[in-house]
């Protein structure tokens, strides 16, 4: 079951990719880059992490971590955090799309306080990300067979893990993102 550990982790490649292309577009708005607004760009990216990272990868983590908590000596308090971050960020990620699906139709840029947010947003993945190694590696070092085995029980109920398509969509579509922006692309890997 190691392989979870590691799809998660080139999930976070990805995620982390995806918030530098943000942050990009975000200082596009702003003028601190030279380039037009494109909020069709902003929700393509939103629109990514809300589909597989969202309906993938938070929810497994849910099961790694709640497994986890139940080992001893174990830094809950920072596993706890990272488990009620999940439904914070995608609050986040829909708030923001929502908010960008606006400024698109009305055809008008973003105000100071949305660009705020935004990078707010970005931070908040990031920071979500960096803190979950140290936990990805708790879980490496301290689970046995039975632990796994209780894992994947739970995560075969999830219909997601029924099928993959899901994460085929995920992958195109990141690569999609990545070919609009190949200096990005190629500066990440
Ligand atoms: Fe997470
Ligand atoms: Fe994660």
């Amino acid at each position: 079951m190691q392989y979870l550990l590691e799809q998660l982790e080139q999930d976070h490649q990805r995620i982390l990719r995806m918030m530098y292309l943000l942050s990009k577009e975000i200082n596009q708005l702003t003028g601190l880059n030279k380039g037009t607004a494109n909020c069709d760009r902003i929700l393509d990216i939103l629109d990514y992490i809300q589909v597989y990272p969202e309906v993938w990868h938070h929810p497994t983590e849910d099961v790694l971590f709640q497994q986890l908590l139940t080992k001893d000596h174990i830094n809950s308090s920072a596993v706890q955090k990272l488990l009620n971050e999940h439904p914070r960020l995608e609050a986040l990620s829909t708030q923001l799309a929502l908010i960008y699906s606006e400024f698109r139709e009305a055809d008008i840029r973003p105000s100071l306080r949305v660009l705020q947010l935004s990078r707010h947003y970005c931070s908040k993945q990031i920071a979500h990300i960096h803190d979950e190694r140290n936990i990805f590696d708790a879980i490496s070092a301290r689970f046995n067979e039975q632990d796994w085995q209780i894992v994947n029980g739970i995560l075969r109920e999830n219909p997601v893990n029924q099928g993959d398509l899901k994460q085929i969509d995920y992958i195109c579509r990141s690569d999609q993102l990545n070919q609009n922006h190949i200096l990005t692309s190629r500066g990440l890997h």
